[in-house]
């Protein structure tokens, strides 16, 4: 046997131990789990990931010490289509995360994809504020056509940070008022402007203190009807204070744990705000563009605020963000004098406003905020049933394809989301103690993957609650 066949049969036994490839087509396959979770590939890149990246930022690398008897290091992802996911080691999860709330439409959506790739073929830079694209502004046009009310003028940004900064910035130009109020276990991005607003988590606060606007009031989120006017008190105190220029508020809480507006809040704020010239910020970061059954969570209740940032799903898994506002307030910019005073290098990245553009329409052609209602409303009865058979030990918050199943004991959350992922969903914990479970597929999961998802969800939940 020469040594090149010797090597050639040689590679034909590993090939043969090696899975088969499987093609995951559209994305609808069912999980496949073939190796120890996390796989021997996944950590050995992590050891890699762990010599040249700042140790603080992959989270779960830290869980690896827990003692929850669950090894939660992290998977490594290779690719994704549709709501699967696959990992290095060729184990396929259906993604319940929806990667953060971004694959709405799937990862890697078609229409997307050559969206992209057609852009790709003409212009890939412009320059922002000074030589925009063709394609910024067909972008522009489209969110001012799909965004609520009067909502028309658009700042757009790369991430969900970017234009929750753009609003403060805008408040402070219409007002002349630095004073903002926003809400306890609020999240709206850890760049220093929506930072400071921030309610989630104290100790992410803590060590910038000293460089974080300090003209900041949080109120208690109201969790029913009956803590409205505790509320609605506790802005009037603030506002006896202080110059107050902008409240900003997530109809629903997203890492805050699903926290829902009580019917008639966003109302009683919007009234408010009227009243005392502050600025209503909607940061629809979360639930904007489909996923609460309407395009944004805030038409539930019919309200428009003057400003509203939407991000997450809006690239269709590009980096992309808008603050969307009404002329009234963007007028508080006034008139550019030759020198814009907020722009970016990458502000209206041509290739992200073609993801975008392709983005929106998709939404519209394929009627998904209406789908989404429907499909939503069967995935929220099914998860209240179980809620309400846990003898008190679940409770469940959210909207459409935005869930969270409260876990009166925490402790737990985490323990079950290892489970799953070893049974090959991925979920992600939120709440300030990592008490909720949350749900949030991708608009276009199948019954078939969600009727999986179900029987192995529903037959383990009871030795974790
Ligand atoms: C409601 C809300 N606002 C703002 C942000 C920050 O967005 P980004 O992480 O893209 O900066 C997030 C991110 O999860 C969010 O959920």
């Amino acid at each position: 046997m020469g040594a090149n066949t010797y090597h050639q049969s040689h590679l034909k036994i590993l090939m043969t131990r090696e899975p088969k490839h499987i093609d995951l087509g559209q994305g609808e396959a069912l999980p496949r789990i073939i190796t120890e979770i996390p796989g021997p590939k996944s950590l050995a890149f992590i050891d890699r990931l762990s010599s040249t990246e700042c140790p603080a930022i992959t989270a779960r690398r830290a869980r690896r010490s827990e003692t929850t008897g669950v090894d939660q290091d992290p998977i490594v992802w290779q690719d994704a289509v549709g709501s699967n996911v696959r990992d290095v080691d060729g184990n396929i999860y259906v993604d319940f995360t929806s990667g953060f709330g971004v694959a709405s439409l799937g990862h890697r959506p078609a229409v997307i994809v050559d969206a992209v790739k057609a852009q790709s073929e003409k212009l890939v830079h412009a320059m922002g504020d000074v030589y925009p694209s063709d394609i910024k502004i067909d972008f522009s046009e489209k969110l001012a056509e799909i965004a609520p009310g009067d909502l028309a003028y658009s700042i757009l940004g790369l991430n969900g940070s970017d234009a929750v900064a753009a609003a403060l910035k805008t408040a402070v130009m219409k007002t002349g008022n630095t004073h903002v109020i926003s809400f306890e276990d609020s999240y709206h991005g850890l760049f220093y402007g929506p930072l400071a607003v921030s309610g989630y988590r104290k100790s992410f606060r803590a060590p910038f203190k000293n460089q974080l606007n300090p003209n900041v009031s949080r109120v208690v989120f109201p969790k029913n009807t009956d803590q409205i006017s505790v509320c609605m008190d506790a802005l009037d105190e603030i506002r006896k204070a202080y110059s107050v220029g902008a409240l900003i508020i997530e109809p629903i809480q997203g890492r805050g744990g699903e926290h829902v507006a009580p019917e008639g809040f966003l109302t009683e704020l919007r009234k408010w705000s009227q009243t005392h010239k502050v600025v209503l910020i909607f940061d629809e970061i979360w639930t904007g563009l489909g996923r609460t059954g309407k395009w944004f969570a805030c038409d539930h209740e019919g309200v428009v605020p003057d400003l509203m940032c939407i991000g997450k799903s809006l690239g269709g898994g590009y980096p992309l963000s808008a603050l969307i506002g009404t002329p009234d307030v963007m007028a508080g910019w006034g008139n550019s004098e030759g020198e814009a005073i907020h722009t970016a290098t990458f502000l209206g990245h041509p290739v992200s406003c073609a993801a975008g553009l392709a983005t929106l329409q998709e939404l519209q052609r394929k009627e998904w905020p209406e789908e989404v209602a429907k499909k939503g409303h069967i995935f929220e009865t099914r998860l209240r049933k179980l809620a309400a058979g846990s003898q008190g030990r679940l409770a469940l918050r959210g909207r459409g394809y935005l869930q969270g199943l409260v876990f009166s004991n925490p402790s737990r959350v985490l323990e079950f989301m290892g489970f799953l992922r070893e049974r090959g969903f991925l979920v992600l914990p939120s709440g300030k103690n990592a008490e909720v479970l949350a749900l949030t597929p991708p608009f276009t999961i199948t019954d078939r993957q969600l009727e999986t998802f179900f029987l192995i969800f529903e037959e383990s939940i009871p030795s974790f609650w």
